[in-house]
């Protein structure tokens, strides 16, 4: 096999919509519309003579770099493509000034696994994704009081909870709706109405989190009933979502590492 890595254009929306239920998770596809303008220019693909094999979505924070979908076609797996899409992602990440970069990945996910420890990373904390319909946030502590983050409060909302510098600048970006408790800051949430859900989610107490829920159930589209929040490294947020009867979907953890190129693709 011959791989060249090449920038994704509008014909790879296709090979997208039909590589994102490789994730196993619930996550529905962007329009074409959306992921031109959200992901498109931070997506790379890998093909062999012109053909689509996979692709890695990757973004550049401040220092570092995040990668957020990494997929191989299920035909063309074992043969190199998941491991060049990473190195491409890396070396430009090295290019950029970028030390180091992270992800999150299923913890039964094996083959990612092994992928992603052969590039340096290592487990960094466990997360969790929950589903909460609205009715339960009645069984929430109250007090907190949420509203929408300014431009000019992102760095101090990163640095008081502890997110990668420029992750809350990439998700107004991204088009999310970003909720805060304070200042001083003890909460945020991410939020994308489409999906519907947050993350990062953050909060420093149930109440925060109540407060944050019910901002994100205020921007909701019409008719939903629920959404997802995903809490990292947060077991005693996760006991009081799961007491009060949100559902637990899902596992994973996040993985960081220094990044290393070792040469150009
Ligand atoms: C994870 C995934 C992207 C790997 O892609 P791939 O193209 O098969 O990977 P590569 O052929 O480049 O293999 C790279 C390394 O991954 C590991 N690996 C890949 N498949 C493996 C498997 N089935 N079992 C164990 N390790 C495996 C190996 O360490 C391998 O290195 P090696 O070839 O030097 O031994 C692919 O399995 C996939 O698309 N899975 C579904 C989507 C997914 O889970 N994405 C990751 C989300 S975090």
């Amino acid at each position: 096999m011959s791989l060249s890595i090449r920038p994704a254009t509008d014909d790879d929306f296709e090979l997208y919509v039909r590589l994102l239920p490789e994730l196993g998770v619930d996550d529905p596809p962007a329009v074409l519309e959306k992921w031109r303008r959200t992901q498109r220019d931070d997506t790379l693909v890998a093909e062999n003579d012109g053909q689509p094999l996979g692709l890695v979505w990757w973004q550049r924070l401040e220092g570092s770099g995040y990668v957020r979908q990494l997929i191989t076609s299920p035909g063309a797996r074992q043969q190199g493509v998941g491991r060049a899409l990473m190195e491409a992602v890396a070396w430009r990440l090295a290019a950029a000034g970028c030390n180091t970069w992270q992800l999150n990945v299923k913890p039964t996910n094996i083959a990612a696994i092994a992928l992603y420890r052969s590039l340096g990373l290592h487990r960094d904390y466990g997360s969790a994704s929950f589903k909460v319909e609205w009715p339960l946030l009645e069984r929430l502590p109250s007090g907190e009081t949420a509203r929408l983050v300014t431009e000019a409060e992102e760095a101090e909302v990163e640095r008081m909870l502890g997110l990668p510098p420029g992750q809350v600048t990439n998700d107004r970006r991204l088009g999310r709706v970003l909720l805060t408790v304070g200042p001083p800051f003890t909460g945020l949430a991410a939020f994308n109405p489409d999906y519907p859900g947050a993350f990062p989610f953050r909060a420093k107490s149930p109440a925060v989190a109540r407060a944050l829920l019910e901002a994100m159930r205020a921007h909701s589209k019409p008719g939903a009933t629920f959404a997802g929040v995903v809490l990292e490294n947060d077991d005693a947020l996760a006991v009081a979502l799961e007491r009060a009867g949100a559902f637990l979907r899902m596992k994973f953890d996040h993985y960081s590492g220094s990044v290393k190129a070792p040469h150009a693709p």
